[in-house]
């Protein structure tokens, strides 16, 4: 997908794609954003947009475990991303959604949402247009784009960790009593991940020619650094 514009020639690197895949708690949003932003490229966080469609369900009164009122709606809220690294932003109709979308109330039913194929087909086109639109290149993370959404993608990583330090660190980022309760936060990253493997749809799946990074015993900078050799060794090869 290294798609040549006529800008390029005064560029010094081409434009690359890099997706980022893999569950909650293994670091993809904070390395996602830090690979971007020291690269210059732009950076997509698709997990936002199945959070802000689930938000929109869930203000709109629609029962989000009735899959036919959800694929019925699914194409009536707009969502828009802000794709800069150092300050992402997300809307649904116009309404800034950051804060709503992180909600347990959202977390809890973003499996269902994203579950069902109409909201994916949705967001999968909304995906695609803005990768093509990115100058430079993006950073797009989420859970099926090395698999479906950009299966063309110069670089596709999965990263993993164990399922205590991904509680750890979710644990961390919710703060105040969930910090403590990290039987409970692992409880539900387990059971969040295990509906968006078994889904039908496009689950969360490590694409063949995904590189697989570990990050159960690496720093935040330790797996960033690891991406951006990997991104330039593409880039020169
Ligand atoms: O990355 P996150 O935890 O904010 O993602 C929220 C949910 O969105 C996740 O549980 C599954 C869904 N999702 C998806 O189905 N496909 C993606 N590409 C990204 C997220």
């Amino acid at each position: 997908m290294n798609n040549v514009g006529h800008a390029e020639t005064a560029r010094s690197a081409p434009a690359v794609v890099v997706g980022i895949d893999g569950p909650s708690g293994t670091g993809k949003s904070s390395t996602s954003k830090a690979v971007a932003a020291k690269l210059g490229l732009r950076y997509l966080d698709t997990g936002a947009q199945y959070r802000a469609i689930t938000w929109w369900m869930l203000t709109n009164g629609i029962d989000v475990n009735d899959a036919v009122a959800v694929a019925e709606a699914a194409g009536k809220p707009e969502v828009v991303s802000g794709t800069d690294p150092s300050a992402p932003t997300i809307t649904v109709d116009g309404a800034d959604a950051a804060g709503p979308i992180r909600t347990q109330e959202v977390t809890a039913a973003v499996s269902a949402v994203s579950a069902v194929p109409e909201v994916r087909t949705r967001l999968t086109e909304l995906q695609r247009a803005i990768a093509a639109e990115a100058p430079d290149g993006i950073v797009v993370e989420g859970r099926d784009i090395g698999t479906t959404v950009l299966p063309d993608a110069d670089l596709k990583i999965f990263l993993t960790a164990s399922p205590e330090a991904r509680a750890a660190r979710r644990s961390g980022e919710l703060g105040g009593k969930d910090a403590t309760d990290l039987a409970g936060t692992q409880a539900a990253l387990i059971k969040r991940d295990a509906a968006d493997s078994g889904r039908k749809t496009s689950p969360l799946a490590k694409a063949g020619d995904a590189v697989e990074v570990d990050t159960t015993e690496l720093t935040l900078d330790q797996v960033v650094e690891c991406v951006v050799t990997l991104v330039e060794e593409k880039r020169s090869a």
